[in-house]
């Protein structure tokens, strides 16, 4: 597929997007936002990929927010469209049955901050700068902001960042919650694949049942105990269960097909 926002590469089993737009810190167009989308789906498609790794090009920012340039005339229902639009593609991130990982690599503001957050882990280099900054500009998050970053960090710090637009830097981003592992920037990749790895020997419809029973315990129409006991269900019904079980009691590791 070709893109024109974004950068794609097939690595072994992952498959890494680039945003590709360092003249602006990465900022998310529309366009940008619907690319990653399609690439994200390809991904979920194609039996060769395990892992999915979302970052952004250069070493100054992940995302640097939505594209102001972009919406600063919008009316009421334009800006609700594009709300709308853009938390269709992250809810598909976060709902994605392969992992999505997000190395974050400078600024994740906005809806930089928001796309780290719909990833299912998070790996920040040092520089890497967190926020949710929209108030700066007369708005609010519109890309799950309100919801995820309290998930993450819990509402009273959340509530703080999203009132004052202030960042947090990588340290405090651990300390919270909000990522998984700081690294410099030169190894945030290869930490990055090397979490994707340890994943890539596990079975992946298991995995894909991890990301299914753990949303559940976000959404409030589903019960999330009980779509466990489903999920757990359903693993025995796959050859990945046969081969994980067998190879345990041979004493050799297991070669997971993802049937
Ligand atoms: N939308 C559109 N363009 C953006 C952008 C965004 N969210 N963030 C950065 N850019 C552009 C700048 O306009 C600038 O473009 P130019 O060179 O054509 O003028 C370029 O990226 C570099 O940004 P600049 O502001 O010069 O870099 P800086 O190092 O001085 O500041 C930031 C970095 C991240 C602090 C600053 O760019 C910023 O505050 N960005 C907006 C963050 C934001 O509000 N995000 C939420 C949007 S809803």
């Amino acid at each position: 597929m070709n893109y024109k926002n974004i950068l794609t590469e097939q690595a072994s089993t992952t498959f890494v997007i680039t945003i590709n737009r360092p003249d602006k810190l990465n900022a998310l167009n529309m366009g940008t936002i619907q690319e990653i989308g399609q690439a994200v789906s390809a991904a979920e498609k194609d039996n060769a990929t395990r892992v999915i790794i979302i970052t952004g090009s250069g070493n100054k920012a992940f995302v640097a927010g939505a594209d102001i340039s972009e919406f600063n005339s919008f009316s009421e229902a334009e800006g609700a469209g594009l709300a709308r639009d853009g938390q269709l593609v992250f809810d598909a991130i976060e709902n994605c049955t392969k992992p999505v990982i997000a190395a974050v690599n400078g600024f994740a503001l906005g809806g930089g901050c928001e796309l780290a957050m719909a990833c299912h882990i998070r790996v920040a280099s040092q520089n890497a700068k967190f926020g949710q900054p929209e108030v700066k500009l007369g708005l609010i998050p519109g890309y799950g902001g309100t919801q995820r970053l309290p998930n993450l960090i819990g509402r009273s710090k959340a509530i703080e960042l999203l009132m004052t637009a202030d960042m947090i830097n990588a340290d405090e981003a651990l300390q919270r919650g909000l990522v998984n592992y700081v690294t410099t920037s030169e190894e945030l990749l290869s930490k990055c694949h090397e979490i994707a790895n340890k994943i890539a020997q596990q079975a992946p419809l298991a995995i894909a049942g991890i990301i299914r029973s753990v949303n559940a315990f976000y959404d409030n129409d589903v019960d999330g105990f009980k779509l466990e006991i489903t999920e757990f269900g359903k693993c025995f019904t796959t050859e990945d269960f046969t081969e994980g079980t067998a190879a345990f009691l041979e004493k050799r590791k297991a070669n997971f097909k993802g049937k």
